[in-house]
């Protein structure tokens, strides 16, 4: 249990890793133990756990079990199969290669899960800046909307990324209420952000993707605050299915459209959207929902996991260092270059 949040999605105990399984929630709070290569990657693909920051977490754990066994080759091997596991989400990749890199330069048997335990401990450092400075771009009395998940559930690290700001600024007396879409086609908004707004004890409404741009229109939403798996260089950001949309009605509206995400999000080496790569998933995830048939039989179905945000779109991006505001190439060198947090390592 965190400072924060009265549930851990990731946690070491004793030894074992141990993941909420998110695909249980919000009827049932389970939590299962990994102790094999097997059972990290699944329960990333299956996303029992799930979110850029949470599976960067849960993956550098599962690496630090394969790397107390001291067999390089098998290491590594695991290092690549985990980083394979979802491709956009860039933290994994992230996350992964520090504890290899950790292990590879260090044959004690707890290196790496040392590597391991200080990424998770970073986590929580940025999860309460990043909620901090981003209730800053808070004005009282908002309605605040939201996508996905991106909660204490998304990050391990106790606070979440724009979960973590809406929050904190309901702590600060400053939200009036907020929108949650649903986000099809895996309903991260309906089954997850709803429980723990609910933990949270912050109002909110569950509202059907497609009506967020009538309710601008209406003058019912004064800000967006949305998550992100990849940021480019540029400030292009990928993140979940419908961030896009949300980002051109917003933008339409005049309502402020902003993004959180740790600098472990930012990936330098990807220049700009166009080089993000997508995870496409299972078209099943859109023809049924918990086995219940909601398309004609034999319809097919295209299932991009994540969409791409343009730079332009986007009003400011709150990292665990400030917010970031355009030009983003020159903020974002500008928050990479600078000294890593006291604690972080
Ligand atoms: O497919 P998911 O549920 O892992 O996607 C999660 C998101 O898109 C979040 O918004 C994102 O990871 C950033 S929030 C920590």
């Amino acid at each position: 249990v965190t400072d924060y949040a009265p549930y851990e999605a990731v946690s070491w105990d004793g030894g074992v890793l141990r993941l909420l399984d998110q695909t249980l929630l919000p009827q049932r709070v389970e939590y299962c133990d990994i102790s094999t290569l097997d059972q990290a990657i699944e329960a990333i693909t299956s996303m029992r756990v799930r979110g850029a920051p949470a599976i960067g977490v849960a993956a550098a754990y599962a690496l630090a079990i394969i790397a107390r066994d001291g067999d390089a080759t098998a290491t590594k091997r695991a290092a690549t199969a985990l980083a394979e596991a979802r491709p956009t989400a860039v933290n994994l990749r992230w996350a992964v290669d520090r504890v290899l890199q950790r292990a590879e330069a260090d044959s004690a048997p707890d290196a790496a899960l040392g590597e391991a335990k200080c990424i998770h401990e970073e986590q929580r450092e940025a999860d309460r800046q990043m909620a901090q400075f981003g209730a800053s771009l808070v004005v009282p009395e908002s309605t605040l909307l939201t996508h996905c998940n991106t909660g204490p559930l998304a990050t391990a690290g106790g606070h979440g990324t724009a979960l973590g700001v809406v929050i904190e600024a309901h702590r600060q007396g400053l939200v009036a209420g907020v929108l949650v879409d649903e986000t099809r086609p895996r309903l991260q908004g309906a089954r997850l952000t709803t429980w723990e707004l609910h933990q949270h004890g912050v109002p909110h409404r569950l509202i059907a993707d497609s009506s967020a741009a009538g309710l601008m229109a209406q003058g019912r939403v004064d800000a967006v605050f949305t998550g992100a798996d990849r940021i480019a260089a540029n400030g292009d950001t990928a993140n979940k299915v419908g961030t896009y949309a949300l980002a051109v009605i917003a933008a339409h509206h005049e309502v402020a459209f902003h993004i959180v995400a740790p600098l472990s999000t930012i990936d330098p080496a990807t220049p700009d959207g166009d080089a993000i790569p997508i995870e496409q998933r299972d078209p099943s995830e859109l023809l049924a929902i918990d086995g219940h048939a909601l398309a004609a039989e034999g319809t097919e179905a295209l299932n991009p996991a994540f969409d791409v945000t343009p730079a332009p779109l986007i009003a400011s991006i709150v990292t665990e260092r400030g917010v970031l505001r355009p030009p983003f190439a020159a903020s974002i060198a500008e928050a990479l270059a600078a000294p890593a947090l006291a604690g972080g390592g």
